[in-house]
């Protein structure tokens, strides 16, 4: 039984048959409809969600299955003092797999140590977001066809946001990836990927304030949300929220075939008028999300998919 709370959890070739068949399942859903007949998904969310949360629970739905669970912590017994270890025991007597979002870092581990089902990180925290990453990676090889020799540009909240960090770990693993890094000074990168990860390895990268500067040399730029419910005092929220805006006359200084991402909600950082540029795929994005949670699921409930 096997549990997803990091990327680190998943090895390359893993990743690359979940990627193939994400990539079958969109084809031909309907070939996958019934191979989750009888079975049950949990959705354990203590923290708010749109995307992660429903795109689960359409994952599950359209494989055959059925889903059940919270969408705040309010409504479960966490008021009432009840530990994730005790909900986990709870929850494996009456589902087959359970996807938890949670705002402590490692609560989702805390599950997976406790339970007798695949327990799904859906987000801890700032810590990571291994289903997003798994989101991003399968857009940006649908859409660019490789994970190898690209530059990738980050722009935002480098600090605080989990999809960056799940993002550049999982990067690091693909041939002649490059990172530019661009954030406020408060904002940058941990310490643990600058140094333990993109140090330790070798990875080369650079750290910059401008987005302008640096646009015209990006293959992806990964847009991310400066999220108010991580800062410690409203007076810094407000000074950095639209540091960075995305607009149609910055996207001319980009190349023709970068493609924007963005793990949404967005706020200000990209301006609608964006949306309508073949470039951004945010919303594609969402799509291919759902068709690699469907992919995970069955692989982590061991199904068979040679059909
Ligand atoms: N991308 C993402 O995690 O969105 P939600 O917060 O809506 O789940």
């Amino acid at each position: 039984m096997k549990s997803v709370i990091s990327p680190l959890d998943l090895d390359v070739e893993e990743v690359n048959d979940l990627m193939d068949l994400g990539s079958r399942i969109m084809a031909d859903p309907k070939k996958y409809s019934h191979m989750c007949d009888g079975k049950i998904l949990a959705t354990l969310f203590y923290e708010p969600s749109t995307r992660t949360r429903l795109s689960f629970e359409a994952a599950m739905l359209r494989l055959g299955g059925k889903t059940m669970g919270f969408a705040s912590a309010d409504s479960s017994s966490a008021t009432k003092g009840e530990t994730v270890a005790d909900t986990i025991r709870v929850i494996s007597s009456f589902a087959d797999i359970c996807a938890m979002r949670h705002p402590k870092e490692g609560a989702p581990a805390v599950a997976a140590a406790n339970s007798t089902i695949p327990v799904i990180n859906a987000g801890d925290g700032g810590h990571q977001h291994p289903t997003q990453t798994l989101t991003d990676l399968f857009t940006i090889r649908s859409l660019k066809g490789r994970l190898d020799n690209l530059v990738v540009g980050f722009c935002g909240d480098l600090k605080f946001g989990r999809t960056v960090h799940s993002l550049i770990r999982a990067l690091v693993n693909y041939k002649n990836v490059r990172f530019i890094f661009i954030s406020p000074k408060e904002l940058m990168i941990p310490d643990y990927i600058r140094n333990d990860l993109l140090i330790e390895k070798g990875i080369p990268f650079e750290e910059v304030t401008q987005l302008e500067d640096i646009l015209p040399r990006l293959d992806i730029l990964y847009m991310t949300r400066v999220q108010r419910e991580r800062f410690f005092n409203e007076e810094d929220y407000v000074r950095l929220k639209d540091f960075y805006i995305l607009d149609k006359k910055k996207m001319e200084l980009a190349r023709e075939d970068m493609l924007v991402l963005h793990p949404l909600p967005r706020v200000n950082e990209i301006s609608v008028e964006v949306d309508k540029d073949p470039r951004a795929v945010y919303f594609k994005q969402v799509e291919y999300g759902m068709y690699i949670r469907m992919a995970l699921i069955l692989h982590l409930l061991e199904l068979d998919t040679g059909i």
